[in-house]
């Protein structure tokens, strides 16, 4: 594997801490838990994101790219670091966000805002038109003279989940260095880029490790057929015979509720809990609802008291606060 041939640009801080979370093993009566805290990844209020860009943006300051143009929610984690490490680099970046236009920007748009990143919004969440708004853009700004680079949907394509088989590789090392044998990592999923190269580093160490990804919002087809994708593009780039039969991929839906980005009651309870457990702050729309399918899994049984479980942390703290009135209601636990 030759991951250190891609031209990469410096965004996050490496690697990120891995912690025991005792008084929530506690509480849940065991798996042992770990939290892998990329949330702390550092750039502009951290979360996953910063991996996958320092392969993608090395590409396109490879490519002499002048101006950096991504899409996804109105508030896109991806969008929100895109924004803050292209200024870092001195880039262009041109969002392409679905949703209507807000009264007032909150949680991630604001900081998009603040990275002057120039928001375009319309009023579709169909992938196809967002991608096919990022080409009309792109095509514009070639006409004026720019070297537009474009990222897709949360940064999932091949090369952006090459840095998540290093970071599976980060992992092994710290926990063989606590002297742990992890048996599943547990983490939010949704455009597939981390699933993919977690399973993708999980494999190729032959770590026996379960990825299991609780998905935002996209049905379980909808993630498995992304990841095996993406799986099936990473094994091209690097010349691997490997390849991700839905079969082998662990995507759980049932943690969803009402929809992407629809706090439910499970998920403001989890990150209660964990605020209230373990001082950890969780996000309403990615790792709160991934929390709460892992609680679940645990009272269901899933796991054994003696196992080791990872919950990988992706970030997304900017959207509490876009999420306020829901997370302020007053409820004991
Ligand atoms: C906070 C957070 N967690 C998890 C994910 C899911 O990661 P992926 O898109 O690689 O499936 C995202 C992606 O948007 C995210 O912002």
């Amino acid at each position: 594997m030759q991951l250190g041939r891609f031209p990469r640009v410096k965004l996050a801080s490496l690697p990120t801490p891995l912690e025991e979370m005792p008084r929530l093993t506690e509480i849940l009566g065991g798996p042992r838990l770990l939290i892998k805290r990329d949330d702390l990844t550092g750039l502009a209020m951290g979360g996953n994101k910063a991996r996958k860009l320092e392969f993608l943006l090395g590409e396109a300051r490879s490519r002499g790219a002048d101006v950096v143009v991504t899409t996804g929610a109105l508030q896109s984690n991806h969008a929100r670091m895109t924004a803050a490490a292209a200024q870092k680099l001195g880039l262009r970046a041109i969002l392409v966000l679905s949703g209507e236009e807000p009264a007032e920007y909150q949680g991630n748009l604001l900081l998009d805002a603040l990275f002057g990143a120039e928001v375009r919004v319309i009023q579709s969440e169909e992938e196809y038109i967002l991608h096919a708004t990022m080409e009309d853009v792109a095509r514009e700004l070639s006409r004026e003279g720019h070297r537009p680079y474009l990222i897709p949907l949360g940064g999932s394509t091949g090369l952006g989940a090459c840095a998540y088989i290093e970071a599976a590789l980060e992992l092994l090392l710290q926990a063989n260095a606590m002297g742990v044998a992890v048996d599943a990592i547990v983490h939010a999923t949704s455009s597939g880029g981390t699933q993919a190269g977690l399973f993708v580093g999980t494999k190729l160490t032959q770590a026996h490790i379960k990825v299991v990804g609780i998905s935002a919002g996209p049905p379980r087809e909808v993630v498995e057929r992304r990841v095996a994708s993406i799986v099936e593009e990473v094994a091209r780039l690097l010349q691997l015979d490997l390849r991700a039969h839905p079969d082998d991929l662990i995507v759980l839906d049932g943690y969803v509720g009402d929809g992407y980005g629809i706090p439910t009651p499970q998920c403001i309870d989890a990150i209660r809990l964990l605020a209230r457990t373990e001082g950890i702050l969780l996000d309403p729309v990615y790792t709160g609802k991934a929390m709460a399918g892992l609680i679940d899994l645990i009272r269901q049984g899933h796991f054994d008291p003696s196992q080791t479980v990872v919950f990988w942390h992706t970030g997304g703290i900017p959207a509490l606060f876009a999420h306020a009135r829901a997370l302020s209601a007053p409820k004991e636990f």
